[in-house]
């Protein structure tokens, strides 16, 4: 049950693992990186009490002798304090630039474990173990890692490439339902970008995967993660396509600052409603059939996640505060907001050329549905 798609990136190509159970056989998968058969893992503290005696087991099976740093859990580590920490931490177990370094975790893991081994003596190695449906098949992949800033999320980082990805997909069974189906928003999306036909086997697999059918899941991270690495291997930096992966992400980003990376919103919830909405703006500019928001909208109600504004607890800013709160987004370039719209499901496309009066169209009646 072992599927492996391989980022080819050259001079820095790796696989990805994907399959149950990989953290048993993790020391078979990491020994031929490592140069002295030790790692240093970080961890958080949910993560590590669950999993972290697997790794180190299988770890140890290999002989490979493992130090954990557990950092708290949640999206407000990803901040410079913690990432000092790691970094001091990772000093202090002398890891050297030919060590190897594990990011336990899901996607605040990932992201600041892969930041820290970036600049730790300006680059070592690190291997991603995700332990998220999202970290599996969006975070873990591609090598952006990165903290928040005071000013937005994601604004402090570096590109830097895993060596290997291990995608235990066993470790989701454990995952509450909502963390699973916020890491579902960003399956979604990659058959909403391209791949109409993903999209559509979704519609129809969707509740047995959710239920935990190892095959169907095994499969759905395993074409998500190969159209990543398809799109990373052809536009690393995001000079171009990569873009198309922030699908649903301008809408969402600007709700997650609007609910201050809170419990109110996940990432991957916001990302769900935001694909929702983009589609929404795709149909107000003709770009496609009114349908097609619909049927987004169907399968995220479907599968029972959060899919319009009003599913969204408490104030939100009105339309021109949430159109603020995306002019701080990333993929803003000479002050124009750039969108990912789409002509259809699996047709998406980056535009810069959105009149904002549309936007504002698009958010004053979702709030106006609260
Ligand atoms: N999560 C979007 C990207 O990796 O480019």
């Amino acid at each position: 049950m072992l599927e492996t798609v391989h980022v080819d990136l050259p001079g820095r190509a790796y696989d990805v693992r994907i399959g149950p159970n990989l953290l048993a056989q993790a020391g078979t998968h990491v020994s031929p990186l490592v140069s002295r058969p030790k790692v240093a893992v970080i961890t958080d503290e949910t993560v590590g009490a669950l999993h972290l005696a697997t790794l180190e087991q299988g770890l140890s099976a290999a002989g490979i002798a493992m130090q954990a740093l557990y950092l708290p859990a949640g999206e407000a580590t990803k901040c410079w304090e913690q990432l000092e920490r790691c970094v001091d931490w990772l000093l202090d177990q002398q890891v050297e630039r030919r060590d190897v370094v594990v990011a336990f975790g899901g996607g605040v893991i990932g992201d600041l474990v892969g930041f820290a081994a970036a600049i730790l003596r300006r680059g070592v190695r690190f291997v991603q173990i995700p332990t998220s449906l999202l970290a599996q098949v969006d975070s873990s992949v591609g090598g952006k890692t990165g903290i928040n800033a005071r000013q937005g999320k994601n604004l402090i980082g570096a590109f830097h490439q895993p060596s290997l990805v291990l995608a235990d997909t066993a470790v989701l069974g454990t995952l509450e339902p909502r963390d699973f189906l916020a890491g579902y928003g960003e399956v979604v999306k990659y058959g909403l970008l391209g791949d109409s036909d993903f999209f559509e086997w979704l519609e129809t697999q969707g509740p047995a995967l959710a239920a935990g059918d190892m095959t169907t899941r095994i499969e759905a991270v395993r074409r998500s993660v190969q159209m990543k690495a398809d799109i990373v291997v052809r536009d690393e930096t995001e000079q171009g396509d990569r873009a198309l992966l922030n699908l649903g992400h301008t809408f969402g980003h600007a709700l997650e600052t609007a609910t201050g990376y809170s419990d109110r919103l996940l990432h991957g919830e916001g990302v769900a409603i935001g694909c929702a909405l983009a589609f929404e703006l795709s149909a107000r500019l003709g770009l496609c059939a009114q349908e097609e928001p619909s049927r987004v909208r169907a399968h995220l109600r479907t599968m029972g996640m959060k899919t319009d504004l009003s599913d969204i607890e408490g104030d939100l800013p009105d339309a021109a505060g949430l159109l603020t709160l995306m002019g701080q987004d990333k993929k803003v370039v000479d002050g124009q907001l750039r969108f990912i719209l789409a002509r259809g499901i699996g047709q998406a496309f980056v535009s810069s050329d959105v009149p904002s009066d549309v936007v504002l169209g698009v958010l004053s009646d979702a709030l106006r549905d609260r």
